[in-house]
């Protein structure tokens, strides 16, 4: 069979994206980022993220079709998100997505933002071969997520451990707050990082027991940075404050990785991906590069334009979607949250 071609749409949190995708090949992906605009929030304001999606959302489809030389008669399928996500943020996404299908008798294919993700790291275009999304285990890190999950196949998604608490990105913002360093955090701690010395403060290691435990916990970590603030003020050079974001970025690394090889080992995969926002983090990225050469395992991690949010992993996702026959009549609905397993539980 051809690979399926789909139009992609997403527009989950504060990315409004579209793609154009053959399989898992990308033609085009162009995302608006509303990074700017909340960066003075310090944080996504729901009712703002809403209306640039629907400022955005047009151009932005206009921008992917007409970079991939594409027409709207070209597509099996359109792919939209359809959660989890802010709502109202969605409905953009959906709505456009609906209206499209109406136009042109284009069928939907649902997408969960977390497939795609999942998918993510297996998207080829013209700089990366595609790869064949087979089974792995999958480190998934975001500003809203912290899981491993052991992909059996598509739609059979095993969760073994999230976050109990604060996601590791989110650990990443609130400890960039603290430290005036703006939102998002995680760029800026990542930068900073690489100037500084790892041991200089002992922040914890959450391991929350046994090393068998495979749920991870951030919260203690982000109040440990606020005491050691409270205790010597602000860093007060340069250095200093390097010294800081490199010693919280070794404690979040070092507990994603001591998590990861145990899911590992448990599960016996030899393929590994690590996909979402954090995923780009400089200091993971060598630290499992590291663990995947000792322990003997493949490391697969997306190129840094399908780490954060963008419509490519939605439009691959809904590729594969549809070539295992999945097709879904208008309405496709939105869900605030949504369960990763299959059996879907909506709400
Ligand atoms: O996947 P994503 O774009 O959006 C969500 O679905 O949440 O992830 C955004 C998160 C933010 O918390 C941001 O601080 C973090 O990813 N992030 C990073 C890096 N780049 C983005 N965290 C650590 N190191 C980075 N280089
Ligand atoms: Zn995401």
């Amino acid at each position: 069979m051809a690979a399926p071609r789909i139009l992609a749409l997403e527009s989950s949190c504060d990315e409004t994206a579209c793609a154009v995708v053959e399989g898992l090949f990308v033609r085009a992906s162009v995302v608006a980022s509303q990074v700017e605009l909340h960066a003075q929030f310090g944080g996504v304001v729901p009712e703002l993220a809403s209306r640039h999606h629907l400022t955005a959302v047009v151009p932005v489809v206009r921008e992917a079709l007409a970079r991939a030389g594409a027409g709207l008669d070209e597509f099996d399928a359109i792919g939209v998100t359809e959660g989890p996500g802010l709502v109202g943020a969605l409905l953009v996404g959906v709505q456009l997505a609906r209206g499209l299908s109406l136009a042109t008798g284009l069928p939907l294919v649902g997408v969960h933002h977390m497939e795609g993700h999942l998918v993510s790291p297996f998207l080829g275009d013209a700089d990366t071969p595609a790869g064949e999304f087979v089974p792995h285990l999958a480190l998934s890190v975001s500003g809203g997520h912290s899981e491993l999950v052991h992909v059996q196949g598509l739609g059979r998604y095993e969760v073994l451990g999230s976050t109990r608490d604060d996601a590791a990105g989110e650990a990443f913002d609130k400890a960039a707050k603290l430290l005036g360093l703006g939102y998002p955090g995680g760029p800026v701690i990542d930068g900073l990082a690489a100037e500084g010395d790892p041991e200089a403060v002992p922040f914890p290691r959450a391991m929350l027991g046994s090393r068998e435990n495979l749920e991870f916990s951030f919260s203690g970590l982000k109040t440990a940075v606020a005491v050691y603030i409270d205790q010597h003020g602000q860093p007060s050079s340069r250095q200093a404050l390097a010294d800081v974001c490199a010693s919280f970025q070794a404690a979040v690394v070092s507990v994603l990785v001591a998590k990861l090889r145990v899911a590992r080992r448990r599960v016996g995969a030899s393929l590994v991906t690590i996909v979402g926002g954090v995923s780009a983090n400089r200091g993971l990225r060598e630290a499992l590069a590291a663990a995947a050469a000792k322990d003997g395992f493949t490391l697969r991690a997306p190129p840094l334009r399908y780490c954060g949010d963008n419509a490519a992993m939605i439009g691959g996702a809904a590729a594969l979607r549809w070539a295992a026959g999945a097709r879904r009549e208008p309405p496709v609905e939105v869900y605030a949250s949504l369960a990763l397993d299959e059996g879907r539980a909506r709400g």
